[in-house]
């Protein structure tokens, strides 16, 4: 078989301005629990194994290629969207050599299942149809096009915008995605017109125009009528987004996870949670993150690409990124752990701490009101209320180092690059500029003065004026 001969290929249609969205950023762009709508059908026709794969992008062009970057094997350029049916054509020229079936996808359709593309798929194929076109029933089918059948036979597919009363009134509609024998549907796309309501190339009269030249049309209902949501306006975005949400939250709990409000926990499609996970409501949960089993997570807290071990304990508000917190930590409530942060595990950071780039080793802890930046602390080191690592001077940023068994007194400036040997005691209220060898006691303030009776004469002066 010849490279470009393989049998299945996909064109996703992702060019369109997406006007309904009132939005300078390109439709296809707006998230879906934090993916770009379209980088789910893409993700799809990637896992389905279609190659090619070709995004065909027009408005915001740049900005689509920019973020599908990794997703798509290729791309098509759109320049002026003259509709559904002109866009698939935008494809042809990556598709030239290419015989087998084409599946169409829409960008703006991101919660169609693998599973009911795969079963579009198989009936296409065995139908032995030139076109197959995925349909579903709903109790409210405005704003897309119709399915007109005659019996068994579908026939053609109507516009909203084009439709006749009796025509509105049929629930089957057309959710966009097809299966077409290629390069069949190039050369029956070019006999399609643009004397529509909207002045536009429809996809959609494939059906009809195919059915004209004797070949078989079929349509395959979808089983759930959600999978063909698409995506016109930020009502439906909102609603899209609910439904990926129950998809995702549903799956973590059958797994073992609890949710006390589903509703309200935003997960993304990435993330990994173990068993016996309990999460409240208002947490959200991004990008590359790992979650080991037994964790607490409390209210409000947002977690970025981490890694966290098992039986965390994550208080409420604490936002975590890019860092990677061991097993048996608890955070917060209210801490800040920036990119870079590691904890080896067992450690604990109270309400109002931060770290940025600061290694933190085993039983570790900072209580309260701290700041750790560009630090390595050793085991079993104890950092009291108020401390902070002065690592900026403006220009560079410099190294704290902490050894093991250190006792930080509150209160406590590290003015780096600095070095605590293990073992010792800094004194509250010192600002540490030296390094400190192993065992010792570094203290740095000056020397406190009592002048009894002070304050009492001083008031009596007052009292005499
Ligand atoms: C389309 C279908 C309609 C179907 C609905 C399902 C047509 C004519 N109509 O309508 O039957 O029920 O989808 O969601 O096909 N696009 C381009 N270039 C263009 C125009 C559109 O790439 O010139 C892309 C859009 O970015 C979008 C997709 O095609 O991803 C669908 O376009 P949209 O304008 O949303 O079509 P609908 O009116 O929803
Ligand atoms: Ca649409």
């Amino acid at each position: 078989m010849k490279i470009n001969e393989r049998k299945m290929a996909a064109v996703i249609l992702a060019a369109g301005r997406g006007t309904r969205m009132k939005s300078e950023r390109p439709k296809v762009l707006h998230p879906i629990a934090g993916l770009p709508m379209a980088m789910f059908p893409a993700r799809l026709a990637r896992e389905l194994g279609c190659d090619p794969a070709v995004l065909v992008v027009g408005h915001g062009a740049a900005a689509v290629r920019q973020k599908l970057a990794e997703e798509c094997v290729l791309f098509a350029h759109q320049e002026d969207q003259l509709g559904t049916g002109h866009a698939l054509l935008c494809a042809e020229p990556q598709l030239r050599d290419f015989t087998g079936t084409l599946l169409l996808l829409c960008g703006d359709v991101p919660l169609l299942s693998r599973e009911t593309l795969e079963r579009l798929l198989a009936y296409h194929e065995t139908q032995g149809a030139a076109v197959t076109v995925l349909t579903t029933e709903l109790i409210d089918p405005h704003g897309y096009g119709r399915i007109v059948r005659d019996g068994e036979e579908v026939l053609r597919i109507v516009e909203e915008k084009d439709a006749s009363l009796k025509e509105k009134a049929l629930r089957e509609i057309n959710t966009g995605i097809y299966a077409f024998e290629a390069p069949f549907v190039f050369e029956v796309l070019r006999t399609v017109g643009r004397d529509n309501a909207q002045g536009e190339y429809y996809l959609t009269d494939v059906v009809a125009a195919a059915r004209s030249v004797g070949r078989k049309v079929c349509a395959l209902a979808a089983a759930d009528p959600e999978e063909a949501m698409g995506i016109n306006d930020r009502v439906q975005l909102a609603a899209a987004s609910a439904a990926m949400r129950r998809r995702i939250n549903n799956a973590l709990m059958r797994a073992g996870v609890t949710l006390v409000d589903p509703e309200t926990t935003y997960i993304e499609p990435q993330v990994e949670v173990g068993t016996d996970t309990l999460i409240h409501p208002g947490v959200h949960l991004r990008g590359a993150t790992r979650i080991g089993g037994g964790c607490t997570i409390e209210p409000g807290v947002m977690v970025n690409d981490c890694a966290v071990g098992e039986r965390v304990h994550l208080k409420a508000g604490s936002v975590l990124e890019g860092s990677e917190v061991g097993d048996e930590c608890a955070i917060g409530p209210m801490a800040h752990l920036r990119p870079g942060t590691v904890l080896a595990g067992n450690n604990k950071l109270g309400n109002f701490v931060e770290t940025k780039k600061a290694f933190i080793g085993r039983g570790s802890q900072a209580s309260h009101l701290t700041y750790i930046g560009d630090a390595e602390v050793g085991t079993g080191v104890n950092i009291g209320c108020g401390t902070i690592t002065c690592n900026y001077d403006g220009v560079n940023k410099h190294k704290t180092v902490i050894e093991d068994d250190v006792f930080v007194g509150s209160d406590t400036q590290f003015v780096a690059p600095v070095k605590i040997g293990r073992g010792s005691l800094i004194g509250a209220g010192s600002t540490i500029t030296k390094d400190v060898p192993p065992d010792s006691l570094a203290l740095s303030r000056c020397e406190q003065k009592i002048i009894e009776g002070w304050a009492a004469k001083k008031r009596k002066s007052r009292e005499k004026k």
